[in-house]
């Protein structure tokens, strides 16, 4: 990887750049480890080429969608800055000032956009909405966030821990916290990448068991394993990489009081890192609740990488759009 043959321009052109146009990216669980990391790959050569103040424009002309029904600053950001730094254009469209806030079908909107746009990007909060929009589009449909997955920000996440740690396979990460979107991610990513993941949760909030058999499933190909833990320090024994998320995510605003109850024992703190790796990583895909599900100091410490890893949203999501759209 990195040899200056691999350019932005030869890795779409290779044949297993070419074969991912028209493809959507709604799920980790839909590509194969090459795939994702064809993409990471790619992410790093835009990222280069970006940096490198040359111009690389393989979206001219084009149009991306982007639908929100939830609020975002890195997702809206990132997609509309990468867009226009692939030469092409982005539009965002707030679920309320489209019809569809008004009743028109999730179908009859994807047919009707796939006559204009080139891509549509969707945050919403049923995945069956991103399902169902992707089956009525002629067009490539990218997951923005549902309530049950955030592969976007997985996809950035493992892009961030390879240019920070020179490989994937073999590391452990702990996922503390919530059983969420953003665990479910990555416990897919974990497991096609051939990683360790070990994830701790409070009774009653364990990661979605359907996607936890996939992840098993996909394991037994890649050398990977995922285990689950009540206990925290467990977890995050001899990890490489401590990540977290809020304890309440958007749409459970309601519950926040009841979650800081059962997820008062899952601080990433520095009393619960000392049990990870000396040089571990500390991740969190943000917004962060300080305090709450990470104290301060570890957040803004020596070991945290939570602005790269938003900075590489950008990057990681201009290589799904190079390569799909
Ligand atoms: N991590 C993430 O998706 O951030 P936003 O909600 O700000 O888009
Ligand atoms: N789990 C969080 C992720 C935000 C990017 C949420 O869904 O609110």
């Amino acid at each position: 990887m990195g040899t200056s043959l691999n350019t932005p321009a030869a890795l779409l052109q290779s044949e297993l750049g070419a074969s991912l146009k028209g493809r959507d990216f709604l799920a980790l669980a839909d590509y194969t480890p090459e795939e994702i990391m064809f993409l990471i790959e790619l992410g790093v050569a835009l990222k280069k080429t970006q940096k490198s103040g040359e111009p690389f424009q393989p979206l001219k002309g084009k149009t991306l969608g982007m639908i929100f029904e939830k609020s975002s600053t890195r997702t809206r950001v990132s997609f509309e800055v990468g867009m226009y730094q692939l030469g092409g254009h982005a539009l965002f469209l707030s679920r309320n000032d489209l019809q569809l806030g008004r009743g028109e079908t999730i179908d009859d909107t994807a047919r009707t956009m796939s006559r204009y746009l080139d891509g549509i990007m969707i945050r919403t909060y049923g995945h069956r909405n991103v399902v169902e929009l992707a089956r009525g589009a002629t067009i490539p449909v990218i997951n923005g966030l549902t309530d049950l997955s955030h592969p976007c920000q997985a996809l950035a996440d493992y892009m961030t821990i390879f240019e920070h740690k020179g490989k994937l396979q073999g590391l452990k990460i702990a996922y503390i916290g919530d059983g969420n979107n953003m665990v479910h991610s990555l416990m897919l990513g974990a497991c096609k990448l051939g990683m360790h993941i070990a994830v701790a949760t409070p009774e009653n909030y364990d990661p979605d068991e359907e996607v936890a058999d996939i992840a098993r499933d996909v394991m037994q190909q890649t050398g990977a394993t995922y285990t689950h833990h009540r206990d925290p320090r467990e977890a995050v024994k001899g990890a490489d990489i401590v990540y977290t998320d809020v304890w309440a995510s958007m749409g459970f605003e309601a519950e926040q009081a009841a979650r800081e109850i059962a997820f008062k024992d899952f601080q990433v703190n520095a009393a619960l890192v000392k049990h990870a790796k000396p040089d571990y990583l500390f991740m969190h895909c943000l917004p962060a609740h300080r305090d709450e599900e990470v104290s301060s100091d570890v957040i803004d410490g020596k070991h945290s990488i939570v602005f790269d890893q938003a900075e590489n949203r950008l990057h990681a999501q201009k290589a799904i759009m190079a390569a799909i759209m």
